[in-house]
């Protein structure tokens, strides 16, 4: 359901193995969703899927201060914006007022894709180029 594909290379290994463990954690949630695994752990899924996208950003940030990458502010606002959606989704899901279904995560593997192919590869290629 949820997979890593190679059209998603950014062709930095760090960056690559994190976004794959992402789409591995998308497909864990998704398998105990079909599983009909407890609500209780599907949130703790969902919860373990949104702390790796917080550390997954945080290093990307780091590598794009370390190498200089000009376009910085603005990338990090992009994933401030959507730990910030996602975080919402958290709390209404843990409240019972979102129902744990596929909606949350097709929402995050929509934004990862669309990141990862607009914004994401710049940073590949901007490393490979310095
Ligand atoms: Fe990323
Ligand atoms: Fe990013």
């Amino acid at each position: 359901m949820y997979e890593w594909t190679t059209d998603l290379a950014v062709d930095d290994l760090l960056i690559d193995k994190e976004h794959q463990h992402l789409f591995e954690l998308l497909e864990r949630y998704y398998l105990g969703l079909k599983g009909q695994k407890a609500p209780m752990d599907l949130l703790l899924l969902v919860k373990g899927l949104i702390d790796y996208a917080q550390t997954h950003f945080s290093h990307e940030e780091a590598l794009m201060l370390k190498s200089g990458y000009p376009d910085i502010e603005r990338h990090k606002q992009l994933h401030r914006t959507f730990m910030l959606k996602v975080n919402d989704f958290y709390t209404k899901l843990s409240d019972g007022k979102l129902v744990l279904t596929l909606e949350v995560t097709n929402y995050i593997k929509n934004w990862l894709v669309a990141h990862i192919k607009s914004e994401d590869v710049k940073i590949g290629a901007f490393l490979k180029r310095n």
